[in-house]
């Protein structure tokens, strides 16, 4: 459920967004739907038009991820950005929050989960010498196969692997990457890897529901199934509704193009459940990655894009809302919340106490949770501060799937109504082809003293 009342006008908030607005945005929204649909039927748009066939390969992930269970112990993807952040963000939405900490029994015999999407040496080795080599998975995701940050973890743990395990090393590696492009590609085919296949079409971020996420997800026993069902049935309902009030992708997209529009160059992504935390993670890049750009699709500059900011509630409550309250009105804020926790706790009661304390007994932990999130709304209502619920009826696979395509699609919305490509990253790219020739990468040399010269300066 969406609840936008938050956005919408009212005495504090004369300059927001009105229903006649709302209105007036719906041949604008129309021409975005037409071409979203018209590159969808080309194959632009694969994280929706491929997601049957991704349905068609779940039994063949699920098999293998259940032999995988059998054999290991550890499960550690190597990746970065969009083929990190997914898999990370639905193991934290879909199992305890302590999963490597329970026992093997209470994880249903299934390997305990290590995501490293990150260079730095302590926690690395930190990791690798805690893991027995001999009972673990590496699974080895990247779509180009160049990036410099996965390569190198891939090649320190192929080195480890092959010093423990010998002739076997190869076991211990699956890789994630593309059909034909790529390192990972080549030496799969010579080392005798495992490899799964993402789709061309698919970007980092936008990658989820295929192997990138759907492999980790099943190793850990999260039903994959009904992940791509709710994933298939919200990218049904955004593709069928002509209706901007009936389709959730475009009034969130109008809400939020009408506020960015408005100098809100901010949007606080706040979910009020722990398992949420990293979706705020993955909603953060999606949108910086897929807006952030300089030029329109007519070569125009424009320098657009919208600021994420990752939050959680309650938490940032006691961080960051004095901000969002008092300081610069340049945010909008979207609140995810889950109507029914899978646990609660009842805070016991205690008549001895002080009455000041004494309240809080006999109330439920998710009741405290969701008396907090609607104060916080209250007050940013008070400061005339833009906001919107999404709220799913409980955390599962289908509502997380769901959740997905819903945000996939929304900005893929923005970026047609901003008139820019929300699938390409040059900024990122620039990035790591400084890295390349940085490291001494052969073809980059001429890069190198571009850069070396432009520090010195
Ligand atoms: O969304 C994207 O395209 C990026 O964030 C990539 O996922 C990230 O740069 C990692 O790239 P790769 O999967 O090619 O290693």
């Amino acid at each position: 459920q969406l609840d936008y009342t938050g956005m919408m006008r009212s005495e504090k908030n004369p300059k927001a967004i009105s229903e006649k607005d709302l209105c007036s945005f719906q041949p604008q929204m129309h021409i975005a739907r037409v071409a979203l649909l018209q590159k969808r039927a080309q194959g632009e748009l694969d994280f929706s038009a491929l997601l049957l066939e991704m349905k068609g390969q779940a039994q063949q992930i699920q098999e293998y991820a259940d032999y995988l269970s059998e054999h290991y112990e550890n499960f550690v993807l190597l990746g970065i950005g969009g083929s990190a952040l997914g898999p990370q963000a639905v193991h934290q939405a879909l199992r305890p929050y302590y999963y490597n900490e329970l026992s093997s029994e209470k994880r249903n015999h299934r390997p305990r989960f290590y995501v490293v999407d990150n260079i730095d040496p302590t926690r690395f080795k930190d990791l690798l010498e805690s893991l027995n080599l001999e009972k673990t998975m590496f699974n080895v995701i990247s779509k180009s196969g160049n990036t410099s940050e996965t390569m190198a973890q891939f090649l320190i743990v192929r080195q480890m692997l092959k010093e423990v395990c010998k002739d076997q090393f190869n076991e211990h590696i699956v890789v994630t990457t593309d059909q034909e492009k790529g390192n990972l590609v080549t030496l799969s085919e010579n080392e005798g890897y495992r490899r799964f296949v993402i789709p061309s079409g698919i970007g980092g971020r936008f990658s989820e529901l295929t192997p990138v996420g759907l492999l980790p997800a099943a190793v850990c026993g999260i039903n994959i199934f009904e992940l791509l069902d709710g994933a298939i049935a919200m990218d049904k309902k955004i593709r069928e509704q002509k209706d901007l009030f009936e389709n959730p992708a475009q009034l969130r997209a109008a809400l939020g193009c009408f506020s960015l529009k408005r100098g809100k160059a901010i949007s606080v992504f706040m979910p009020y459940a722990d398992g949420l935390k990293t979706m705020a993670d993955w909603y953060a890049q999606l949108w910086a990655e897929s807006l952030g750009k300089r030029y329109d699709r007519q070569e125009q500059e424009i320098w657009t894009g919208q600021t994420p900011i990752k939050a959680l509630g309650v938490t940032d409550q006691h961080s960051q809302v004095q901000l969002y309250t008092e300081g610069p009105n340049d945010k909008i804020f979207t609140f995810v919340t889950v109507r029914i926790f899978d646990e609660e706790i009842l805070i016991p009661k205690d008549d001895d106490l002080e009455q000041n304390i004494q309240f809080l007994g006999g109330h439920q932990l998710g009741d405290l949770l969701r008396a907090e999130h609607k104060a916080t709304e209250y007050a940013l209502s008070l400061a005339g501060r833009l906001h919107q619920n999404i709220i799913l009826p409980e955390l599962n696979a289908y509502t997380v799937g769901q959740l997905l395509l819903l945000l996939e699609w929304e900005t893929a919305y923005m970026g047609e109504l901003l008139n820019i490509n929300a699938f390409d990253q040059p900024g990122v790219e620039e990035g790591k082809i400084g890295t390349y020739a940085l490291m001494g990468r052969p073809g980059y040399e001429q890069r190198r003293s571009e850069i070396e010269e432009s520090i010195c300066k």
